[in-house]
């Protein structure tokens, strides 16, 4: 049983075998020997596991678990800006579904993503396509020093004027996380003023202003890490809400600013109570087309190689 980090606290700290982030989740899924995984995370994560590891039954317990940015982009989407910018290596952020992974070169998460660019960049490559989410794109172009661009949908797709004198340029895409598109520079400047000592940690899912307002920028697992090794203090987290439950119940010591209450809708919908009827009933079973899981193949190892 795995649980990512955004599960509800009574969930969280109950029944999974392994809780971690995205990259954690599918690292440890790949492995999996039980002829059951039960995945307490949205879908994308479980046809990911399902992927990595075809023989295994894989149970999501909601028939739904969308993500907003998995919802933004699809297979036909990345053709139409393949044949925009031929020969320009792709990366795709593990939101998405496994058509789109079977599309692009690399998979990464918020745990790698920096890495995977990183990699693409040392091989001489001056261009990189990297979907779906906007804000992470530009945060992580702005960390590897690249120019960003999207390209303009006028009913089909057009290339974006680069900035003259990038050596390096990022093709970005418009989808956003719904949950970290409601943090705010304003929020961050609010609790500085009110909590002057505060250290303030957000996902690289928010906009590239909040996450340059904060003061670490990570995975849900490398926040949580963060916190852990803070000796003292404050701290907020601009993320899901669930998580910050999650890590104020492990360190009581530390004292943990509640800005918000933005629980993601898709997380919300895996409960206690329906992980046990995922488990009575084998439901709700994930499948993966075997043409597109193996197409999907080279991007996701490169993901596990790559951080
Ligand atoms: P992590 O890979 O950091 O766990 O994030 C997954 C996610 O969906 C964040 O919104
Ligand atoms: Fe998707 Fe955002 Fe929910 Fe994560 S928090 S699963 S990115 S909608």
């Amino acid at each position: 049983m795995l649980g990512h980090n955004y599960m509800e606290p009574a969930l969280f700290h109950s029944v999974p075998d392994f809780t971690g982030d995205s990259l954690y989740l599918a690292r440890v899924s790949a492995k999996a020997q039980a002829q059951i995984i039960v995945f307490c995370g949205v879908r994308f994560m479980a046809e990911t596991a399902k992927s990595l590891n075809p023989s295994r039954k894989v149970l999501l317990p909601s028939a739904k678990g969308g993500c907003s940015l998995a919802e933004s982009v699809t297979a036909a989407d990345v053709r139409a800006l393949k044949a925009l910018y031929p020969g320009v290596p792709t990366v795709t952020y593990i939101n998405c579904y496994q058509e789109v992974k079977a599309e692009v070169d690399y998979v990464c998460t918020s745990g790698n993503a920096e890495q995977v660019v990183k990699h693409i960049l040392a091989q001489g490559h001056k261009k990189i396509i990297f979907l779906p989410d906007e804000y992470l794109a530009a945060n992580v172009a702005r960390e590897t020093g690249m120019a960003i661009v999207y390209p303009r949908r006028n009913g089909k797709l057009e290339q974006a004027a680069e900035p003259a004198g990038a050596s390096t340029v990022m093709i970005g895409w418009r989808g956003r996380c719904e949950v970290h598109d409601k943090f705010t520079v304003e929020d961050v400047t609010n609790a500085r003023k009110q909590f002057p000592d505060v250290t303030v940690l957000a996902h690289p899912e928010c906009s590239p202003e909040v996450v340059e307002a904060a003061d670490f920028s990570g995975s849900t697992t490398q926040m949580i890490k963060y916190v852990e090794n803070m000796k003292s203090g404050r701290y907020l987290l601009l993320t899901e809400c669930s998580m910050g439950d999650n890590i104020a119940a492990k360190n009581p010591r530390r004292e943990m600013i509640r800005l918000c209450s933005v629980r993601c809708p898709h997380m919300n919908e895996i409960s206690l109570e329906e992980t046990l009827e995922s488990l009575r009933q084998e439901r709700y079973e994930v499948t993966v087309d075997e043409d597109v899981r193996q197409r999907s193949m080279t991007s996701l190892e490169r993901m596990l190689a790559i951080g």
